[in-house]
């Protein structure tokens, strides 16, 4: 079925575009465009012959034919556009962070169980066949115990990055590189390692005049038992992201293309004859799948024709939420800090300093 979107924001949301709605006509018609800035909105309706075009979110809610709503403005709006669209009964896309605290996640999972439509955080770093296949075979039981994992996230911002005002900022942007960059990496560990149990981090601002944190180093112990080093600097000369995991029996060794490390080459390298052979059968059929926004959006519509859960759910957006909260509690009392945090935690409703 080919269904109607409104994309609300046209930074990333062009991307979105772009990227996947426009590569895939037999789901998705973006049939209607909103942004506040008048030139973008423009510029972007031009470029991909949308003709209708609004500044109004509540325009686009008030559209009948309109049935996905894809929020791609900056973070600080996701809550009350999230529950607004939801009101209007259409599903709804947003991008991460998918909010800006647990408070705030608590009530959208109160709102989306009494909702008609289906709701869907953006993680589309985890299309990529490597990481897919790495998928695969952690949850066939192949892997076996997970024992740890280095995760890095290293991007370089510069000035003109920051030119957009509410980058580097804690009122609009609400966090740093832990928040903002290494969310994506960080989302495919856990999906890989399991839940977090524990979170010790530190952090700095060493590479832009910025309010929030460009430089991270922290340490999780998982609830397997498993310790797992994250890393994550926007002052790298060069950028990749990369992760190196270690299970019992096999160890993956991730892509390192910045913004898609779930691409190929990913390593997976068993440790024994046994595990190599159970792995190439599980894997024979492995077919490929398109990456990134074009993968996400192409399994979301396949499960809405299917009346499943989309891809990417709220339990999802939750948990990358439970360790941001974590690791900033950390940072706050300079102690590690269990997860999950418990709603009498002051950084529950508000993580920021
Ligand atoms: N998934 C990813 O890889 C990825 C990459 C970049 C950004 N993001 C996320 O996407 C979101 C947007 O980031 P961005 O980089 O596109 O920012 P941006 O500032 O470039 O674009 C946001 C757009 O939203 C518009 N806007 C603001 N308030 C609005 C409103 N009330 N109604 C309609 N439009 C409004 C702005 O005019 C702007 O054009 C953020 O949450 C960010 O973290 C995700």
């Amino acid at each position: 079925m080919r269904r109607k979107v409104a994309v609300v924001g046209l930074g990333i949301g062009r991307a979105h575009i772009d990227e996947a709605y426009s590569k895939l006509p037999a789901h998705w018609e973006v049939a209607a465009i909103c942004d506040t800035d008048a030139a973008r909105l423009s510029k972007v309706g031009g470029e991909f012959g949308i003709a209708r075009r609004t500044s109004s979110f509540a325009d686009v809610l008030g559209m009948a034919d309109i049935d996905v709503v894809d929020l791609c403005t900056p973070p600080a709006l996701h809550r009350e556009q999230l529950l607004a669209a939801m009101e209007s009964g259409k599903h709804v896309i947003c991008e991460k962070p998918f909010v800006t605290s647990l408070a705030e996640m608590d009530a959208v999972e109160t709102a989306a169980a009494a909702a008609r439509g289906t709701v869907m955080p953006i993680f589309q770093y985890r299309w990529g066949d490597g990481f897919r296949r790495a998928v695969r075979v952690v949850r066939a039981g192949l892997a076996g115990k997970p024992y740890n994992a280095t995760v890095e996230t290293a991007w370089r911002r510069d000035k003109d990055y920051y030119d957009i005002k509410w980058h580097g900022t804690w009122a609009i942007e609400r966090g740093g590189c832990l928040l903002g960059h290494a969310i994506h990496i960080h989302d495919m560990m856990q999906e890989l390692m399991g839940d977090a149990a524990s979170a010790y981090a530190n952090v700095a601002t060493r590479v832009n005049p910025i309010e929030t944190e460009d430089c991270a180093a922290a340490s999780l112990r998982m609830t397997s038992g498993a310790v797992v080093a994250l890393s994550a600097t926007l002052g790298s000369a060069t950028e990749i992201s990369r992760m190196r995991l270690h299970f019992e029996n096999v160890t993956f060794e991730s892509g390192t293309e910045p913004y898609a490390p779930g691409n190929e080459p990913w390593r997976i390298l068993p440790r024994n004859q046994a595990t190599k052979e159970a792995i190439d059968r599980l894997l024979a059929n492995h077919a490929p799948y398109p990456i990134r926004f074009e993968g996400q959006f192409r399994a979301y519509a396949e499960a809405l024709d299917a009346g499943g859960p989309p891809p990417v759910t709220l339990a999802d957006a939750r948990r990358s939420l439970e360790l941001i909260t974590a690791l900033y509690g950390s940072v706050a009392s300079g102690m590690p800090q269990a997860l999950p945090v418990p709603a009498s935690h002051r950084g529950y409703r508000d993580w920021r300093p």
